[in-house]
């Protein structure tokens, strides 16, 4: 990857508010290189902590207005945190996963040819999980189309920290189970990933070094 030059690097993370979004943005927020912003539909959440002060919190609907495009453009990174977990079929993720990461790389495509783009997908997701899966897959082939050297794609694993005390539980158990070395292997592709360590590959990838996660 070619290093990036850091002074105002502008960073605009679509869904910033999320659980994902917030751990990268506070950690973001923690270095003054970086200029940063969010995109979500409930726009700032509702945390009581200095960070928040740091990134401009923007309300829109990535599938439904236009108040995203602007800022996307004018960017130097736009991290795609957009992604529903549980859905009941596959024209559902497509509508809430699939339109606005498409929506996003249509528009960098045409407005904004020298933005780097960022996609969240994920390693590996339990059979229950297949359409969640698909919908990673589908997004990733319209950023190798259309973003072809400058889209970035970061396959982690379950994310953790522990403002979400039961995924925290369950990372905990994996963790624990991976112990064990006949079930290390079976249970490697689902080996579970802090929340700031996470952040930390994301800082990385956003400067221009390689990640594991790449
Ligand atoms: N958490 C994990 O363990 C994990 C592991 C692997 C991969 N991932 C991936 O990482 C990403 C983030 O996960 P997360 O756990 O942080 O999810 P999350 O907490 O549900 O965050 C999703 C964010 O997207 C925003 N959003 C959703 N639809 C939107 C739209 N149409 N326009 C604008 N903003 C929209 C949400 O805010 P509003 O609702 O206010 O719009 C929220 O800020 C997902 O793609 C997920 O698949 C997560």
């Amino acid at each position: 990857m070619t290093k990036i030059e850091v002074s105002n690097l502008k960073v605009v993370v679509i869904g910033g508010s999320g659980f994902v979004g917030q751990g990268i943005l506070k950690y973001l927020a923690n270095d003054s290189d970086f200029n940063l912003t969010s995109i979500s539909r409930s726009g700032q959440p509702r945390v009581n902590q200095a960070w928040i002060h740091e990134v401009k919190w923007i309300c829109s609907d990535v599938n439904e207005d236009k108040n995203w495009k602007e800022v996307v453009e004018n960017a130097d990174w736009v991290i795609d945190l957009i992604g529903v977990l549980f859905e009941k079929n596959y024209h559902e993720y497509q509508q809430k996963s699939v339109k606005p990461a498409k929506r996003l790389i249509k528009h960098l495509h045409y407005k904004a040819k020298s933005t780097r783009f960022l996609f969240v997908s994920a390693k590996k997701a339990p059979f229950f999980l297949k359409n969640y899966m698909r919908a990673k897959k589908e997004v990733e082939r319209e950023i190798m189309q259309k973003l072809s050297g400058r889209g970035y794609i970061v396959y982690p694993g379950m994310i953790y920290a522990k403002e979400r005390k039961m995924v925290c539980l369950t990372a905990n158990l994996l963790n624990c189970a991976m112990r064990m070395p006949v079930l290390k292997r079976m249970l490697a592709v689902y080996k579970p990933i802090k929340r700031i360590n996470f952040s930390y590959e994301i800082k990385r990838i956003l400067l221009g070094y390689n990640s594991y996660l790449l």
